[in-house]
């Protein structure tokens, strides 16, 4: 049985869709409620048993690096003060200096660029890759789903989901050949197709499980769509020489990297939170309206979830 221990989180690219919040935080940590991006994909990774944790980070992001550092000052105020429940997020948050590797990405030439420079800290063995800006939201962590998939089949495996004909030039595409249950066989991808030329409708999204191969393609390939070297295109290449699987995950995709899905996912999680529920639903929208207008008194009316 295959053992998935390491993950790749590529956190290198601009952000520019968050310009300019992103022009000095870096997207990973702009924070749905409360808890950054970032921190929905290393939860999402231990719940699924990663061990080892590499970022490929990019120059500038120091807020996002200084994230995994304990915080010894902080914690001692809050031990002391009692404040449990907020300690031990803060200690979630950390990660030992030997489960952690950062590196950089000198210029965001791709995301197959990107997993590329974990080479050497992946070594032989398959990996996953996770995108923190898309964040699911599932009773069993998606990558959790995957790892156990994986079991079923070698090779590659990537999340997919099924998307609208008219948006399959926004993401990688499968070319389908069979089906068995949530499992996808794939004879091919295709990166960003036009709707009229689409192989499929099943679209790859940011959680996959690589065979070490990927590297050599990763060696191999020209940058493709946008100009950017493409992971969708080395796992393509792959197809021709190992089985390539899709996965149907069962749960709620949001695209955090854009406007409309951080939105979305804001308004999901809040659900999620009793103390938050009241405000969002429609059904109580002149108390939202109440709260809003009395801000300074949220904390007394809503009380504080944490103490
Ligand atoms: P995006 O396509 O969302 O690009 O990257 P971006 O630069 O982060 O955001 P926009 O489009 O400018 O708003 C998808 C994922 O791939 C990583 C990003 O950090 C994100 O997790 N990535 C992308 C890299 O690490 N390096 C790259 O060169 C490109």
């Amino acid at each position: 049985m295959t053992h998935i221990r390491k993950a790749v989180f590529p956190v290198a690219g601009l952000g520019t869709r968050f310009l300019p919040a992103t022009k000095s935080i870096p997207k990973e940590m702009l924070p749905l409620i409360d808890r950054p991006l970032i921190q929905y994909a290393i939860d999402e990774a231990r719940e699924s048993g990663i061990e080892e944790f590499i970022f490929i980070s990019a120059t500038g992001k120091t807020a996002l690096e200084d994230y995994f550092c304990s915080a010894r000052m902080l914690e001692q105020d809050l031990e002391a003060r009692g404040k449990t429940t907020l300690l031990q997020r803060l200690k979630d948050t950390q990660i030992d200096d030997d489960a952690l590797t950062i590196l950089r990405q000198d210029r965001p030439l791709g995301l197959g660029h990107a997993v590329r420079l974990a080479k050497r800290a992946v070594g032989d063995e398959p990996f996953a890759v996770m995108l923190p800006d898309d964040v699911i939201r599932a009773d069993q962590p998606a990558l959790s789903q995957m790892v156990e998939a994986y079991r079923l089949c070698e090779g590659h495996l990537v999340a997919t989901m099924t998307v609208p004909r008219e948006q399959t030039s926004n993401y990688g595409i499968l070319d389908v050949n069979g089906q068995l249950g949530r499992l996808t066989n794939a004879q091919g991808l295709v990166e960003k197709p036009r709707p009229d030329i689409a192989p499929s409708c099943e679209a790859v999204v940011g959680r996959y499980i690589l065979a070490p191969s990927i590297f050599d393609r990763l060696d191999e390939i020209r940058p493709g769509a946008g100009g950017e070297l493409q992971l969708t295109d080395a796992i393509n290449a792959d197809s021709q020489k190992i089985p390539v699987h899709g996965y149907r995950f069962a749960g709620q995709r949001f695209d955090c990297g854009s406007q409309v899905g951080f939105v979305a996912a804001t308004l999901a999680y809040a659900q999620d939170r009793p103390e938050l529920r009241s405000v969002i639903n429609p059904g109580t929208r002149d108390r939202s309206r109440d709260l809003c207008q009395n801000a300074s008194q949220i904390p007394n009316r809503i009380g504080d979830p944490y103490r």
